[in-house]
């Protein structure tokens, strides 16, 4: 069991373990925030269209108004200056800079993101800028399998380094390649609903390469700072037998390492004899594609939520993310982290693994691992306010500080991950949102959001964050 005792959450303590110059913010996504889905020219990205789609959200709902962020953003960062927060990490809505995909920045969604980095900066909150997190133009009809998708990449990091370098201190070429494969591709549990398995291995590629060609114009508009966000998520066999050994194994390779592997060691990781059919040729790629991939990044980005037990045998097994009919074909299934607390999605609550996570890094990326910023840490919980008004989250208190203190106790001397440069940590998420495909069943904010009102009503863990920040000013 983990250990949930009051003395890991404790503000004070943990405003004091926070080194001066770490960074703590909030995250968010454009998707899941902000609304205004038909605004000027905005064209629909794919998870507009997705979420259009009957039956694919939990709860029927949709992007079109979601926590209505872009007539709120003045009242949200006004939020986080309440906090004392550092930073504040957000993703640029594709299609409302550049409808359809393509061409100029459309005046109208430009001015959107120069009110926010406005109003960031008067506040004094750092922007983290994520280029796309998930929301690709749905114009693009292939989406990552296509190879012209990282192109498009490219260019949109050309055109928004150009209009916002100078106000972004870090910028976030890709948000969770691995959930986009994974969900979006192989098991068809989100936009834009590929069921292919193994077949969509292309559109790892094809995100990676986005990512350095993004990579190479940011810096070539200035930006002084690149990096790329994906999650880890330790895996363990459950058994003790071979086949679980080499499922657990393969599971690491496509959810972890596939995507760290060719961006900090420049190549893919090898794949074991007996898996080779599953990949085809899909690690013989030109060497320039490679090199593109694996330039020197400022920061890597980690989401870290929970580990992952993996089994030998196809099976509709429980992904974190629901079930799909394309699960029953592969050879694994997921399994249950047996006698840990879970959160409102069924995630096991097991903060010592987020060690194991941090330690996997160090072992495996050591002297080439840049500088880490833990872009997102979180949990959901079914809550409503109660007679007070207020949403009392100690489950939620427990969890990032809990988190927090095993993330900061890891990378300190005599630490599992000793080594690592932990330079920040983000709360996902600063608002209650739109949860993909569990729509608003899943609320993550440290800030209630009424879905008929918009009202924003802080919760305990929005003091509790109030608090570490003041423990740690006055350390
Ligand atoms: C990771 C994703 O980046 C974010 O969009 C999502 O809401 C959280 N995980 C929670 O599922």
């Amino acid at each position: 069991m983990s250990d949930h005792s009051p003395r890991r959450s404790d503000a004070a303590s943990i405003g004091q373990m926070l080194p001066p110059s770490f960074v703590v913010g909030t995250a968010t996504a454009a998707a899941q925030i902000e609304g205004a889905t038909r605004a000027g020219r905005r064209t629909a990205s794919v998870w507009d269209r997705f979420s259009a789609e009957p039956g694919r959200i939990q709860d029927g709902t949709t992007t079109a108004v979601t926590a209505d962020h872009v007539h709120r953003y003045r009242e949200d960062v006004a939020l986080m200056a309440e906090l004392g927060v550092d930073a504040y990490r957000f993703s640029l809505g594709w299609t409302r800079l550049q409808p359809e995909g393509r061409g100029p920045l459309d005046p109208e969604g430009v001015a959107f993101y120069d009110r926010l980095l406005d109003e960031l900066h008067a506040a004094g909150i750092s922007p983290f800028v994520t280029l796309t997190h998930w929301d690709l133009p749905a114009e693009y009809a292939q989406g990552w399998l296509d190879r012209d998708t990282a192109a498009r990449l490219g260019d949109l990091a050309a055109l928004v380094g150009e209009r916002f370098a100078d106000r972004v201190d870090h910028w976030i070429t890709l948000n969770e390649p691995a959930t986009v494969t994974l969900n979006g591709y192989a098991l068809d549990l989100h936009a834009p609903g590929g069921a292919l398995t193994f077949d969509a291995l292309p559109a790892v590629h094809h995100q990676l390469l986005g990512h350095g060609l993004a990579t190479q114009a940011l810096r070539a508009a200035g930006a002084d700072s690149v990096g790329i966000t994906n999650v880890h998520s330790p895996v363990q066999p459950a058994g003790d037998g071979e086949e679980d050994a080499l499922m657990a194994g393969l599971f690491d390779l496509v959810h972890n390492r596939i995507f760290a592997d060719p961006i900090l060691l420049g190549h893919y990781p090898e794949v074991p004899d007996q898996l080779q059919e599953l990949f085809g040729a899909f690690a013989a790629v030109p060497e320039a594609d490679l090199a593109t991939i694996a330039q020197p990044l400022d920061f890597f980005g980690l989401n870290y939520y929970m580990p992952t037990k993996v089994a030998a045998g196809a099976g509709t097994g429980h992904s974190p993310d629901g079930t799909s009919e394309a699960m029953a074909g592969l050879p694994f299934r997921l399994e249950p982290f047996a006698g840990y607390p879970t959160t409102g999605f069924g995630w096991p609550i097991a903060p010592e693994y987020f060690g194991v996570a941090l330690s996997e890094m160090q072992q495996r990326y050591g002297d080439v691992l840049p500088p880490v910023y833990i872009t997102e840490n979180g949990a959901s919980f079914a809550e409503e306010p109660g007679v007070t008004g207020r949403v009392q989250d100690t489950d939620r208190i427990d969890y990032l500080g809990s988190h927090l203190s095993t993330a900061l106790a890891a990378v300190a001397p005599g630490g599992e991950a000793e080594g690592i440069d932990l330079r920040g940590y983000f709360v996902w998420s600063l608002l209650d949102n739109w949860e993909w495909a569990a729509g608003f069943t899943q609320r993550f904010g440290i800030v209630h959001v009424d879905f008929e009102t918009g009202a924003r009503t802080p919760k305990a863990s929005f003091q509790w964050l109030h608090d570490v920040m003041r423990a740690r000013r006055m350390a």
